[in-house]
């Protein structure tokens, strides 16, 4: 079998993330309040080490990786660039050989795409996406996850985004293509998606709505789902805080959404910013539900880049 890079949620494509999420249920439900760091009872990848290399900062990814490991019985390494040879200049292809030599797979959170690609090039064992200033569908698993446990089946579904057009937007666009949902985009601008997305949604059949009205996206949507506005590497400039404004989510703007709408978040959350305490903090947030999902999430994507799933 060629190896599984899963640098994108099409590498895997929308049978195998169905197969991940459904996988992802069955093993959250099997160990509920068990200890966290006890491993699932099969442990499928017992004696499996993850490398996991950050060029950018980490809360959810690192730990969720971490555990993810821990609960699949392997184990997980964490390598900060600034304290590794990477930072120092040493090559992303020589890293990509000697860590394919010492670990099992790798996982890598950095800046421009192009290295991720690089790293999979060069690697003889898995590489998983933790992030880049592209994409993030790590993430994307785990919220498709958390949809679907809160009562909302992907197809059909109508999934408005409010802010930044951004990598985390990116990978649901990239999810709405495989999963069939339609998704309403309101940004400011000058800070819309890359048009590669929206058309590679599109293609497959998706409605993809491109607004600067935050209210007509949010009018009926399903679920609502927003990010910084800023993100890692990004100029925090004035001009681009006044533009976002409009497309703050908060409990007017809510209230256009279906009654029963969901608000999701990536997190980290700059509450006031992007999302008003209100909603963050209201009966519709199920952020540290999804949060929590990127453990179950990651597990799933671990396993079908190692082949036991899909
Ligand atoms: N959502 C997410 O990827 O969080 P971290 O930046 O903390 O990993
Ligand atoms: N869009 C954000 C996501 C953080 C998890 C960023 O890239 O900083």
């Amino acid at each position: 079998m060629a190896v599984r890079h899963f640098l994108d949620l099409s590498d895997a494509g929308g049978n195998a993330i169905a197969a991940m999420i459904d996988d992802a249920i069955t093993r959250k439900v099997a160990r509920a309040s068990w200890p966290k760091g006890q491993p699932d009872a099969d442990a499928p990848l017992a004696g499996r080490v993850l490398g996991m290399v950050f060029e950018k900062s980490s809360t959810r990814t690192r730990v969720s990786f971490d555990i993810a490991m821990r609960q699949l019985g392997g184990s997980a390494i964490v390598l900060d660039a600034g304290t590794t040879q990477l930072g120092r200049g040493e090559s992303v292809a020589d890293t990509a050989r000697v860590l394919s030599r010492m670990a099992d797979a790798i996982m890598v959170r950095t800046d421009d795409h192009a290295k991720i690609e690089e790293m999979a090039r060069y690697a003889s064992v898995p590489v998983i996406n933790g992030l880049t200033d592209r994409s993030h569908p790590c993430q994307i698993v785990a919220d498709l996850l958390t949809m679907i446990e809160h009562k909302k089946p992907l197809p059909g579904l109508e999934v408005a985004w409010l802010g930044d057009g951004n990598n985390v937007l990116h990978s649901i666009l990239e999810a709405a293509a495989l999963m069939k949902f339609n998704v309403r985009v309101a940004t400011p601008a000058g800070y819309e998606p890359e048009a590669e997305f929206v058309e590679l949604a599109r293609a497959a059949g998706c409605t993809v709505t491109l607004t600067q009205d935050a209210g007509a996206a949010a009018a009926g949507a399903d679920v609502l789902v927003t990010d910084t506005w800023v993100s890692m590497g990004q100029a925090d400039s004035a001009e681009k805080l006044a533009a976002m404004q409009p497309y703050r989510v908060d409990a007017a703007l809510m209230a256009q959404a279906k009654p029963e709408a969901i608000f999701l978040h990536c997190l980290p959350a700059h509450v006031g910013d992007e999302v008003s305490e209100e909603v963050f903090e209201g009966p519709q947030s199920v952020v540290f539900d999804e949060a929590e999902n990127r453990i179950h999430a990651q597990k799933s994507v671990l396993l079908w880049c190692f082949g036991l799933i899909g």
